[in-house]
């Protein structure tokens, strides 16, 4: 291990962030009784520059009014570049910071984008006298954000998150997209010729260097990672693919725009029974081990060593986490 100690985020179950526009109150009790981890309220680009008052109002009345039971809550407020995004932090943080837990932050491109909400948030919980600390969400959508992720990922205590936001990202790039966040066809590799002359086409993840720098970036610095929004609510398929591959790169969670795709995050984030099954065995063997004054042991004809007991004790963490249904006072690296 490097000499440096990585804190840990506040621990939170996170598998699925439901998409709840500010403008569509009808939506929130709706969203408080799904099976989501996180919801979110947003004042950003689901909501129409008419209604954004209006949407700041609600959401204000969502936090005090509606029982979110243990789900965590967050508000996603305007960017920094807009004439809405103070009245939305000062509003909501103020008539409504009793029951949030997150401020999503789009559009981040520098350090300095998060460290401005950060003293503001600072001096609105000094002012109150609160000591619980709302932790902050920041999108990655611009290649601004995504050539200073490293930066931005560092600049304050209170993020506990990175979200990839495919839609917005493709349009900084001036990338060819033909679906929010799924594949391309433009986006292929073809294949040599075969023996009998043919060739293969394979389909190819357009949003595989972010993603990935993403993870990167979110886990060197404590926070969890998180996949954006999969568009087409019609596709399960391709939804689960998209979640499938998340997992797989190091994902917490991914967005749900739509009721339906809930479930479906939440299955492809949860650990299956048998790798936790098997990380507990691991983590017995290698108990054993140690005893025996042994380093590495084979557990099924497979080595394991002090590596396997890492990667073993984030399996069986997120599976207690998840029986226990919500967030985890340990790990927090924050005051309050
Ligand atoms: N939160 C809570 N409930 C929702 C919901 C949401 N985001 N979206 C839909 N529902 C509810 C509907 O009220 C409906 O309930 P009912 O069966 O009791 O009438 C049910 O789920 C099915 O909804 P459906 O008719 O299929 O969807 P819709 O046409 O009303 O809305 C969207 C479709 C995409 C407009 C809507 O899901 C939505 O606004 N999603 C979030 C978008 C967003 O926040 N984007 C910003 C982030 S990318
Ligand atoms: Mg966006």
């Amino acid at each position: 291990m490097s000499f440096t100690a990585v804190p840990q985020a506040r621990l939170r179950l996170n598998r699925s962030t439901l998409a709840v526009p500010g403008s569509r109150a009808e939506f929130f009790e709706k969203a408080a009784r799904s099976v989501a981890d996180v919801v979110f309220i947003d004042l950003e680009d689901s909501v129409a520059p008419d209604e954004k008052d209006k949407a700041r109002k609600n959401a204000v009345a969502a936090l005090n009014e509606i029982d979110w039971g243990r789900k965590t809550v967050a508000v996603r407020i305007n960017g920094l570049d807009t004439p809405y995004m103070y009245r939305d932090l000062v509003d909501v943080v103020e008539q409504g910071g009793g029951r949030l837990d997150m401020i999503m932050m789009p559009k981040v491109g520098t350090a300095a984008d998060v460290y401005a909400v950060d003293m503001l948030v600072t001096q609105i919980e000094q002012a109150k006298g609160w000591t619980r600390c709302i932790g902050l969400e920041l999108i990655i959508e611009s290649a601004l954000g995504l050539a200073n992720i490293e930066s931005v990922a560092a600049a304050s205590k209170r993020t506990e998150v990175l979200h990839l936001g495919v839609a917005d990202l493709a349009a900084s790039l001036r990338a060819r997209t033909t679906g929010m966040g799924g594949a391309n066809p433009g986006y292929t590799v073809l294949t040599d010729k075969r023996a009998d002359g043919r060739r293969d086409t394979h389909w190819a993840d357009p949003w595989h260097y972010a993603l990935a720098r993403l993870v990167v970036a979110a886990r060197a610095n404590g926070l969890r990672p998180i996949d954006g929004p999969f568009g087409d609510f019609t596709d399960a398929d391709g939804y689960r693919a998209a979640a499938s591959r998340a997992a797989a790169l190091g994902c917490d969670g991914k967005w749900a725009i739509h009721p339906s795709q809930i479930e479906m995050a939440n299955a492809e984030f949860t650990p299956p029974k048998a790798d936790v099954d098997q990380a507990r065995r691991i983590l017995d063997a290698m108990a054993k081990a140690q005893k025996e004054g042994k380093g590495a042991v084979s557990l099924d004809g497979k080595m394991i060593d002090a590596a396997s007991i890492r990667q073993a004790e984030a399996v069986v963490k997120k599976s207690e986490l998840i029986e226990a249904g919500g967030a985890s006072a340990s790990g927090m690296r924050h005051a309050g």
